[in-house]
């Protein structure tokens, strides 16, 4: 059985376009604005915006979970904050979570890139073997970027309304993004 990861809460690496930095105690208010943006909630698992006080107690506890990581991608040309990519582990395995908060990033190959740059990272600074990732099966964007990174469909099933697709994603050393 793995064992859960303890994650570093001070973490910058890079990519070609983009640097990531671990999400900081003052980016609760950043996460907020993405969180309530309709095309981030309406592919989350609760499917609304959160409440301020929802978001600020889901904040405290990820800022002291040592289990879990997220990092704001950043535009390197522009210094912009894009998004999130994140991954939090149990016993049993770790899971990947990912979106971008501004609408104007989508479509410019930003989170294929950002996805294999933090594979890369889970790898070699986690040891960390395989993700699992679960989306909505109509969010098309999703499963295709998904599918075009390896994730192996590991399991669909109905819940609030939605089909959702469970994807298990082997990782290892891929070429830099
Ligand atoms: C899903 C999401 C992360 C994709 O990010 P993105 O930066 O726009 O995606 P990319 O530009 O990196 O595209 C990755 C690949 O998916 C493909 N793709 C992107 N959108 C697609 C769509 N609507 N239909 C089919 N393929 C699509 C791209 O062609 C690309 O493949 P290629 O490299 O072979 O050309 C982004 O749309 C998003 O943040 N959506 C809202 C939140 C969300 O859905 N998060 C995931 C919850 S599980």
């Amino acid at each position: 059985m793995p064992k859960k990861t303890i994650f570093s809460k001070d973490d910058t690496f890079e990519s070609k376009r983009l640097y990531f930095r671990s999400v900081k105690e003052g980016d609760g208010e950043l996460l907020f604005k993405w969180r309530c943006t309709p095309h981030v909630y309406e592919h989350a698992r609760t499917a609304q915006a959160p409440s301020r006080e929802e978001h600020d107690r889901w904040f405290a506890r990820h800022m002291n979970n040592i289990f879990s990581v997220r990092y704001i991608i950043v535009e390197k040309s522009s210094g912009s904050e894009l998004g999130v990519v994140a991954c939090d582990s149990d016993d049993e395995h770790c899971e990947l979570s990912y979106y971008l908060g501004e609408p104007s990033a989508q479509g410019k190959g930003y989170m294929k890139e950002a996805l294999v740059t933090l594979f890369n990272h889970l790898a070699t600074q986690y040891e960390i073997g395989r993700l699992m990732a679960e989306t909505r099966a109509d969010n098309l964007a999703s499963i295709a970027l998904i599918e075009k990174l390896g994730g192996v469909l590991f399991d669909e099933y109905s819940a609030e309304n939605f089909v959702w697709r469970k994807y298990q994603i082997p990782l290892g050393k891929k070429g830099g993004a």
